[in-house]
């Protein structure tokens, strides 16, 4: 089939995107979907960090590739051996395609399966195809999805069905922002109540943290960021302190808790960002870095510190999810009221508008804006 989708065919160019045009929207092929896929149409696809990281060529990828990792839509068609999932069924996009039979996906962590990583590099999806042609020559996949189109033909590992009740434009946010988020506190950190926490760097991904803080009855949530508008969110939301970066220090910080606190997750993505969170983790507390910063930048740590004040420091990669059980339980917390992922949305967007809505995310202005292609 043709369709409209936005092809990204180089990165690091400089902004504004909105004149540089990173991505154009073309007419594109979609071949069918293939043995264990199916062919989703895309309602709703989240404009985050990643991707931005990837225009920017913080992380290399194959190109030309049309990106986007977040998302939700409909199944319009359903290749051979695809167990479980029909024509019209609702589904969020999973951006780690897991094996399901590797030491990692045996050990509940199919979160970091590596199959799903090397898709990364080869721009495929798990069957080895290219499924997107333009103008004659393949174009690749981002992580075995390619959400900034109409539709998608995506492994059926890919996906995640949910309740046909929940709106798909909130649904969209689903599969990266909020499992990476509520799933870094959920179960990286495994936060208790009446436990304590902060979070550094107040994006899509920080807020779900801090909305999932809440729901685990943190008795302290400590919210830091550069931006003065998100930590005033944060502070809304449900933040007990707020702490802005260059205005306060870390010094601040760590007087005003005691020392830091038990648990810090950084949702940033930077080295000063990972810097912050580590100073203000207290004595015998664990740091939880969720953010992804350029590929080849380095932390570092003293380490005689790390030793006597028994700290440590851990990464999150998808909120550490399951993501057939984790996405239908923040479904249930969000049907219920409890994590209210809808305020996060800054928007609606169409194809066009893509190249502008991410440079209003480098800018800091926004949270989520949400690509509805067919808009
Ligand atoms: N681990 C994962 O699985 C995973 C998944 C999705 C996104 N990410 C990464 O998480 C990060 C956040 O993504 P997002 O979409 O929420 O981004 P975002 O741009 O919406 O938010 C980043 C926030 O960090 C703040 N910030 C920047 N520098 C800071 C500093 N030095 N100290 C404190 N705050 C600072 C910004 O003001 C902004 O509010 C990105 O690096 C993204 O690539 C990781
Ligand atoms: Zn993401
Ligand atoms: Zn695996």
């Amino acid at each position: 089939m043709r369709m409209r989708a936005a092809v990204l065919h180089e990165q690091g160019r400089p902004r504004p995107y909105a004149e540089t045009c990173p991505m154009t929207v073309e007419e594109v092929e979609l071949d069918p979907p293939g043995v264990g896929e199916l062919l989703v149409e895309i309602a709703g696809a989240g404009l985050c960090h990643s991707d931005l990281s990837n225009i920017e060529g913080q992380r290399p990828r194959p190109l030309p590739i049309v990106i986007g990792h977040e998302g939700a839509g409909i199944v319009r068609e359903v290749g051979p051996e695809v167990p479980g999932l029909k024509v019209g069924d609702h589904v969020v996009f999973v951006f780690v395609n897991s094996c399901g039979h590797c030491r990692y996906c045996n050990g509940g962590r199919p979160n970091i399966c590596p199959s799903g990583f090397s898709l990364r590099a080869t721009g495929t999806l798990p069957s080895g195809s290219k499924r997107l042609r333009w103008n004659g020559q393949p174009i690749n996949h981002n992580s075995g999805l390619s959400l900034y189109a109409e539709y998608a033909v995506v492994n059926h590992r890919s996906v995640v069905k949910i309740d046909p009740d929940v709106p798909l434009e909130d649904a969209a946010i689903m599969g990266c922002a909020v499992m990476t988020g509520a799933g870094a506190v959920f179960n990286t950190a495994a936060l208790k109540p009446g436990g304590q926490l902060a979070v550094v760097g107040l994006g899509g991904v920080g807020m779900n943290a801090l909305m999932a803080a809440v729901i685990a009855g943190a008795e302290r949530i400590v919210a830091v960021d550069t931006n003065a508008e998100k930590l005033r969110l944060a502070q809304e939301w449900g933040a007990t302190d707020i702490f802005q970066v260059g205005r306060d220090s870390v010094a601040d910080i760590r007087d005003a808790t005691d020392g830091g606190l038990d648990i810090v997750i950084e949702t940033a993505g930077t080295i000063p960002a990972l810097e912050t969170a580590y100073a203000i983790t207290a004595r015998g507390g664990r740091t939880i870095s969720a953010g992804l910063p350029n590929v080849n930048s380095q932390f570092s740590y003293l380490h005689a510190s790390l030793v006597s004040d028994e700290r440590s420091i851990q990464g999150s990669y998808m909120g550490s999810c399951v993501p057939e059980r984790d996405i239908p339980r923040l479904v249930g917390l969000y049907k219920r009221g409890k994590l209210p992922i809808q305020r996060l949305r800054s928007g609606f967007i169409g194809l066009d508008d893509l190249n502008a809505g991410f440079d209003k995310l480098a800018e800091g202005s926004v949270l989520r804006q949400i690509l509805r292609p067919h808009a």
